[in-house]
């Protein structure tokens, strides 16, 4: 270490001291449903639709390196548009209802880009208190006025809206499915808000694609809210089980996108088989429409297991489950207690989440059965008792 990194030590040993020092370890593909021997159950993977190693999918993104090579060469707007982009762009298009789409390096870069081209500076963000960090992250970089309304809570956003002094963009950010939590936003009534006050409206459904609403159109389909919502971002990332993210919007909206969305020009274009494998993972939702649909069964039934056994799932509606638990320390030791079981759920602690709110962050996938489910269920609420978390 050098002398000039002396401060670094000091704070990480600040972090340890607070319980909140992070860490990376590598499961190398022994996160799965199955018991193998040494294999883990995978409680903390986005892969919610269980794509990412679809024999399906992984044929698409090798057909596409195949055709198009192992990277774009250069960013969208010079040389580094591919036919499949166009083609990737199209099929989001249609499945989420909107004129047209962009796709992006991936969806913190989709974020940033598009809030800081619909906003900047004399110009008014109202984004939901509990927000990804990468929704955050873009509303501060725009250097738009933020104004942060209480979670799920539209009245709040018509108040702050009306409070707001005049001039000046206005938009409205939230999640549809919030990524912590797993709950859903009332878009309906946020829509109604922001259609009244005349507010711009982008919604990141990265955790609700492929699993909610018609053929995993998301939310905005589900809650045919596509008319006050200008514009529908979501990620290649998660339920497509590859990387990468897009924006669903007229196709105006995706012009100037090109022109002033910064981490779409200043950046290389997505890579011809994180594109090909999108392209796979989307014509495995036309073939089988109804697999994000038998998640959330799956994910319901479990919720309520977990419930019935007295555990604290906080709101959460959707695939994601969280385990509240509130001291950061307990939550460590409650996914330590799980692991030595088998079970991989990691603890997510502040600033990922509010303080005081630590918690096990569950993912229910296509890759656990249901007697899995129903199992593991026993198992956590089990540790959480012995761990002393109260329901
Ligand atoms: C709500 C939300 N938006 C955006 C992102 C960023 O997506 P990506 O992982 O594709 O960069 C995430 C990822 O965790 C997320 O949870």
């Amino acid at each position: 270490m050098r002398m000039t990194e002396t401060w670094i030590k000091d704070e990480l040993a600040a972090l340890r001291d607070l319980g909140l020092e992070r860490g990376l370890s590598s499961l190398d593909g022994k996160g799965g449903e199955s018991g193998g021997a040494g294999a883990l159950l995978n409680f903390s993977s986005n892969d919610y639709l269980s794509l990412a190693r679809d024999p399906r999918v992984m044929a698409a993104a090798m057909a596409a390196v195949k055709q198009y090579g192992a990277g774009a060469a250069a960013s969208r707007l010079v040389t580094g548009t591919l036919g499949c982009h166009q083609q990737l762009e199209e099929q989001l298009a249609v499945l989420k209802g909107y004129p047209s789409a962009l796709v992006f390096g991936s969806g913190y870069a989709t974020n940033v880009g598009i809030i800081s081209a619909l906003a900047g500076r004399g110009d008014h963000i109202f984004i939901d208190r509990l927000a990804h960090a990468s929704l955050i992250d873009a509303a501060i970089l725009s250097r738009a006025r933020v104004h942060r309304f209480h979670h799920n809570d539209a009245g709040h956003l018509g108040e702050l809206g009306r409070a707001c002094p005049v001039g000046g963009r206005r938009l409205v950010v939230t999640e549809s499915v919030f990524s912590m939590d797993g709950d859903v936003a009332p878009l309906a009534e946020l829509a109604h808000v922001a259609e009244r006050e005349g507010l711009m409206m982008m919604v990141d459904e990265a955790h609700a694609t492929g699993v909610f609403g018609p053929a995993g159109a998301g939310v905005v389909s589900r809650d045919r809210v596509g008319s006050a919502v200008n514009c529908s971002m979501g990620t290649l990332s998660k339920a497509l089980g590859g990387y990468g993210g897009f924006v669903a919007c007229s196709a105006e909206m995706r012009a100037w996108f090109i022109q002033k969305a910064r981490s779409f020009i200043y950046s290389t274009a997505l890579p011809p088989a994180m594109v090909g494998a999108a392209c796979g993972a989307l014509e495995v939702l036309r073939a089988e429409p109804a697999i994000g649909s038998l998640l959330l069964t799956r994910a319901a039934a479990f919720r309520a297991r977990l419930k019935d056994l007295g555990v604290d799932t906080g709101g959460s509606q959707s695939q994601i489950i969280p385990v509240m638990v509130g001291d950061n320390d307990k939550a460590v030791r409650l996914q330590r207690r799980l692991l030595n079981q088998g079970i991989l759920a990691v603890a997510i602690r502040p600033p990922t989440v509010p303080r005081g709110t630590a918690r096990l962050r569950l993912s229910v996938t296509l890759a656990h059965s249901p007697e899995t489910l129903d199992r593991v269920a026993g198992v956590i609420a089990e540790a959480a008792r012995a761990e002393g978390v109260r329901s």
